[in-house]
């Protein structure tokens, strides 16, 4: 927002120091929070750090000397239009704006940026962000909503913070849990198919149940029992070795059964607004993968013990030359030839890299997949992959319900869709009651971006490596810290907009913008906050943490209903400060709106 004066003491600095042959440092500008004056301001330690280990300096003390060149830049500098006063305090260059001429400039700039505001410069990097990967023939539980938002959220932010970004999806479309609702379906439910795209995909899931049931072990089975379990498992396997060997029949019930499953996940998909760019499938990787082994096993890095009846393996520990277990040793190949989870990945990996050519590969993952995808890059560098260090992997917590952890074996899942309905009926219920002003069909507009807001603010609002338990009532309870007090910060910038009838920036600009009055600390707050939205946006992208995000919009939003309380817009008696007071708001209004877009939350224009 300041950049062009920031970019012209810069450049004094580095002509001073040029002149005085300091070795150059990187500049870093920090805001300075309001203080009767608002500024920003830079230090020069790394410059005389840099100095004296240079040699140079004459050996002052390096806070005694990053004063004293603060203060030969300060009076380098002189006077630079648009700038109050210059301070060389402690080390410090403190450059001071005219709080009137700093708060028109923010309002100004958030409104002529609009939707862009905040938005990163365009840098050369792309970043492939990898999420919403749930295995097929299982269905959508919370747990894959926690991963999905993090990772919609965490995309936004790179693409806003100026990143070519790529979406890509990995779901997990073969291997035996796929088999055994195959073999379920085929035995007891061949020809059935519930009507509708969700109770499809979640019927396969159900079927998971059953299966498991049937082939577990139970305990004091009488003999009748064991030998029907070991005949269904002799019927599974041999199901699964036709899949294998590509039998047409088996492939094409897999094919039906999996676009089932697929068809499901893209109905949630659009629910959470996620467009996905790239579809990875694992067994796409299962081929490319096996080429894969063979160039380790040449390379020496991976042993082939399938001749001594054994498996190919890697020991990556050995490897690197580690003497502390790390990695651990890992099979690659299963003895009859068959590839891991972990074999796929390596495959997975070149392909992004190799042919969508990203620079950074994020993997939004469960963090108890962590060892795995270690274990994944670790095999990548000892095989020369040099992007394997381009790889990072965003873990993020488990999510587990009040009653204890979720298992898809015994069918103890909260599925999203549930969830995500039963979040709009409830909203829906309060809104009939106490919005009945709005129309019927715009309320269930409405009903949906505050039941869906609530559900991803909930699973935002918490650090990712925090595990959640989730309890509906408190996703869905609209005190504290929620989406539906933000939206609703929101919604009476709106509404106040609306009753002034100056609803944009052209209906309104029937006078010059100015703050030049006294500011109340609401208004000081307020305008600071919105001065903070670009550097929280390149905050969160580079920190991957969409967490921050969620915690600056939530101040924002505490920072306006503050305002809105003590101060009455639209009775503001002076014409010229009323029409400051509405600008702010529109501000507000837009800055609350860009930074929910990130999260993936919409505002509604009323609730
Ligand atoms: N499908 C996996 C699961 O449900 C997640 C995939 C993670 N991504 C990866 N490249 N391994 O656990």
């Amino acid at each position: 927002m300041f950049t062009k004066e920031q970019q012209l003491i810069a450049s004094k600095i580095h002509e001073f120091c040029a002149a005085n042959e300091l070795p150059p440092a990187e500049l870093k500008w920090h805001p300075i929070p309001f203080s009767g004056e608002w500024g920003f301001s830079t230090s020069f330690f790394q410059v005389a750090a840099n100095e004296a280990r240079a040699g140079k300096g004459n050996k002052i003390p390096v806070p005694k000397r990053a004063q004293e060149i603060a203060e030969q830049v300060k009076s380098q500098i002189g006077s630079v239009e648009g700038i109050g006063h210059i301070e060389a305090v402690s080390g410090y260059l403190n450059v001071y704006f005219k709080t009137s001429d700093y708060a028109t400039r923010v309002v100004d700039e958030v409104l002529n940026a609009g939707a862009d505001f905040g938005r990163g410069a365009q840098k050369s990097e792309t970043v492939m962000v990898e999420y919403a990967q749930p295995n097929t023939h299982h269905s959508f539980h919370i747990g894959h909503a926690r991963n999905t938002i993090l990772g919609e959220a965490l995309a936004r932010l790179v693409q806003f913070a100026g990143y070519e970004t790529i979406r890509a999806s990995y779901p997990g479309d073969l291997g035996l849990g796929v088999i055994t609702v195959m073999w379920i379906y085929e035995k007891f439910y061949k020809g059935q198919e519930p009507a509708g795209v969700h109770e499809r995909g979640q019927w396969l899931a159900k079927l998971y149940v059953e299966a498991t049931a049937l082939l577990e072990k139970q305990e004091n089975e009488i003999p009748e029992q064991t030998a029907q379990r070991e005949a269904y498992d002799v019927e599974r396997r041999e199901m699964y070795r036709k899949w294998d060997e590509g039998d047409a029949e088996v492939r094409e019930l897999w094919r039906t059964t999996r676009e089932w499953s697929l068809e499901e996940l893209r109905e949630v998909l659009h629910m959470l607004d996620v467009k996905m760019d790239v579809w990875f499938y694992e067994s796409e990787v299962d081929e490319p993968s096996k080429a894969i082994v063979d160039e380790l096993i040449a390379k020496d890095i991976a042993t082939d013990e399938r001749p001594q009846g054994g498996a190919v393996i890697v020991k990556i520990d050995e490897k690197l030359g580690l003497t502390k277990e790390k990695y651990r040793t890992n099979v690659l190949l299963r003895s009859d030839g068959t590839t891991l989870y972990l074999t796929k990945d390596l495959a997975l990996a070149k392909v992004k890299f190799e042919q969508y050519h990203v620079d950074r590969s994020i993997y939004v993952v469960d963090v108890r997949q962590s060892l795995h995808l270690q274990q994944a890059f670790a095999i990548l560098k000892l095989w020369g992959f040099k992007q394997a260090e381009k790889c990072y992997h965003l873990g993020y917590g488990f999510v587990s319900l009040p009653e204890g952890a979720m298992s898809a074996r015994r069918g103890r899942v909260v599925l999203f869709k549930d969830v995500a309905d039963e979040a709009v009926r409830r909203v829906l219920a309060v809104e009939a009651e106490k919005s009945a002003d709005i129309p019927a069909d715009e309320r269930e507009k409405v009903a949906y971006q505050i039941g869906m807001g609530a559900l991803i603010y909930s699973m935002l609002s918490v650090d990712n490596n925090k595990d959640i338990v989730f309890d509906i009532n408190e996703a869905l309870s609209f005190d504290g810290r929620t989406a539906p007090y933000i939206q609703n910060a929101y919604v009476r910038a709106n509404s106040i907009l609306k009753k002034s009838k100056v609803e944009n920036r052209k209906s309104g600009d029937l006078q010059p913008l100015t703050f030049d009055y006294d500011l109340t600390n609401h208004e000081i707050e307020l305008i600071e906050k919105l001065s903070r939205f670009p550097q929280t946006v390149e905050q969160a992208a580079n920190e991957y943490r969409p967490l921050v995000m969620a915690a600056y919009v939530y101040d924002l939003a505490n920072a306006f209903h503050s305002f809105y309380h003590a101060v009455n817009v639209l009775q503001t008696e002076d014409e010229k400060i009323k029409h400051a007071r509405l600008m702010l708001v529109m501000a507000a209004k837009q800055v609350i709106e860009n930074a929910l877009r990130l999260l993936g939350i919409q505002a509604p224009e009323v609730m």
